[in-house]
């Protein structure tokens, strides 16, 4: 569904990405693990077209999406969660999960994105309750759902995740863990996602990557990386 091939990305004369090559086969988990600064946020920005990347192929659906916009990669089904939520932080939780559904150029009834908001509001009830609340006075982990709530609203075919987990709450961590493994195997979509949170995102990943400074070093399912003793010391804390 997703390949990524060769793929080299530069901030001015600094190299952040070297060469690197990932694939996410339909309907399939795949985690991406690495530390701060590895790359991980340069490559899904690349992969959704935030920033163009020096060299390298990425193709999506058999598309080659290299040179795509941002708003024609995401008409193609695939939507980004970005590190640190950016919510219209002013504006109220169901005004944010309606702009999810606004895709130029995609044109759907009106009755098929409320039949999404309620799916929405199944996976978080708590976006039902505080529907009117403003983004930017909800509680981190809220403010993550409602980040998370908002891409489902567009109907993703790949769902990209950057550091869901970032300065959450074990529990809140738990929760939007679960629903990751429910959208994948109930809704059938697709999840690469990239933590740092290594153990948890391994555990419900049928494959994993391991991202360092730029270089993919390491990849397998998810539970032999888990095992992996270079994974276990650099990764996992053992
Ligand atoms: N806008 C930017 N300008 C210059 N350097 C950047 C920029 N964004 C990221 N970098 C650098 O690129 C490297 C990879 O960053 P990033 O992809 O954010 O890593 P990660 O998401 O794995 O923490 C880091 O060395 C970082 O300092
Ligand atoms: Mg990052």
């Amino acid at each position: 569904m997703l390949e990524v091939q060769n793929l080299s990305a530069h901030y001015g004369a600094i190299q952040a990405l070297h060469g690197v090559s990932l694939t996410v086969e339909e309907g399939k988990f795949v985690s991406l693990i690495g530390a701060n600064g590895a790359g991980k946020s340069t490559l899904l920005k690349a992969i959704s077209g935030v920033i163009s990347a020096s060299s390298g192929q990425v193709s999506f659906m058999g598309e080659d999406i290299g040179r795509l916009s941002p708003v024609k990669i995401v008409r193609l089904g695939l939507c980004q969660v970005p590190e640190g939520r950016q919510l219209f932080a002013h504006l109220a939780v169901r005004d944010n999960l309606m702009l999810g559904a606004y895709i130029p150029g995609r044109g759907e009834p009106k009755s098929e994105i409320m039949r999404r908001i309620d799916q929405v509001h199944a996976i978080f009830p708590v976006l039902e309750r505080r529907t009117k609340q403003i983004a930017g006075t909800l509680s981190g982990g809220e403010q993550q759902m409602l980040a998370i709530g908002r891409a489902l609203m567009s109907k993703p075919k790949l769902l990209l995740l950057d550091e869901p987990s970032m300065g959450l709450a074990p529990l809140f961590v738990r929760e939007i863990f679960r629903v990751f493994k429910q959208i994948n195997q109930d809704q059938g979509t697709t999840i690469l996602l990239v933590e740092q949170n290594a153990r948890a995102a391994l555990q419900l990943a049928d494959h994993g990557y391991v991202l360092e400074t730029g270089r993919m070093v390491l990849e397998g399912p998810g539970q032999s990386l888990l095992k992996n003793e270079d994974v276990q010391k650099a990764y996992l804390g053992g």
